[in-house]
């Protein structure tokens, strides 16, 4: 299968729509990233994908995405095209967590480590997420984009603010480490997003929040492993200082 002028479309209405916001200098990481991934889609290496996933669920979750995507612009229509095409994974995977979570939290990329472009600065890809679920609060050093495709989620920024909605075609900043959580309702939600680095190389670290039996906060280390899995790598009690720099008050 070609993927050049699928991904092409994508990127290039991800630039378009980047240009229009050019007088908000808090998109100039994200403008830049996909300009210089535009250029360069031409003579990067694109992955022959020949062995693609798409689990049941995803199947099913996508085309309910399509039903309820009626009235969408060109940069959600031409990412719910590629939507199909594109290998899914399950983001969590493991024998001790929720199956709700396991089973209702599927990503694929469109250029990242495991992508059809490889990259370790940028990442670009989609966010499928069950309805009713809560992704719980978690925290990482990449700057996030989300834009919804198709259906609407809520977001919190710490577990005081007030959660935001966003709706199909908007678009959601979230500042590198600031603590987050996502929450569906009774539709699928697409989404895209878009990650971009710091001073080290994506993915690094993520870090999941919890509540202990004794009242106090802790937070778990997930590493991205040399076959793309996640893993726990430790964990570690919230100082006041770490729920600051989380952006939690
Ligand atoms: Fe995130």
């Amino acid at each position: 299968m070609n993927f050049k002028q699928p991904l092409q479309e994508c990127i290039s209405s991800y630039a378009s729509h980047f240009s229009k916001l050019h007088n908000k200098p808090e998109f100039d990481k994200f403008r830049l990233g996909i300009g210089k991934l535009l250029n360069e889609i031409s003579v990067k290496n694109i992955k022959k994908n020949n062995q693609i996933n798409v689990p049941r669920k995803v199947v099913e979750y996508l085309n309910k995405c399509s039903e309820i995507n009626k009235f969408s612009g060109s940069l959600e229509n031409s990412l719910l095209s590629i939507s199909n095409k594109l290998d899914w994974y399950k983001i969590i995977n493991g024998t001790n967590l929720d199956k709700k979570l396991v089973n209702g939290l599927f990503a694929a990329q469109l250029c990242g480590s495991r992508g059809l472009i490889k990259s370790d600065e940028i990442y670009l890809g989609l966010f499928l997420l069950a309805p009713n679920l809560l992704y719980p609060l978690h925290q990482h050093e990449a700057l996030e984009l989300y834009h919804v495709c198709a259906g609407n989620i809520e977001i919190s920024h710490g577990r005081k603010k007030n959660p935001f909605k966003v709706n199909q075609g908007d678009f959601s900043l979230t500042p590198s480490n600031q603590v987050h959580s996502l929450r569906t309702g009774s539709e699928p939600c697409l989404f895209s997003y878009i990650w971009v680095g710091g001073k080290n190389k994506l993915p690094g670290k993520s870090w999941w929040w919890q509540e202990n039996s004794d009242g106090f906060w802790s937070r778990i280390s997930w590493e991205r492993q040399t076959d793309s899995s996640w893993k726990i790598s430790g964990s570690e009690r919230l100082t006041e200082e770490l729920i600051k720099e989380a952006g939690d008050y």
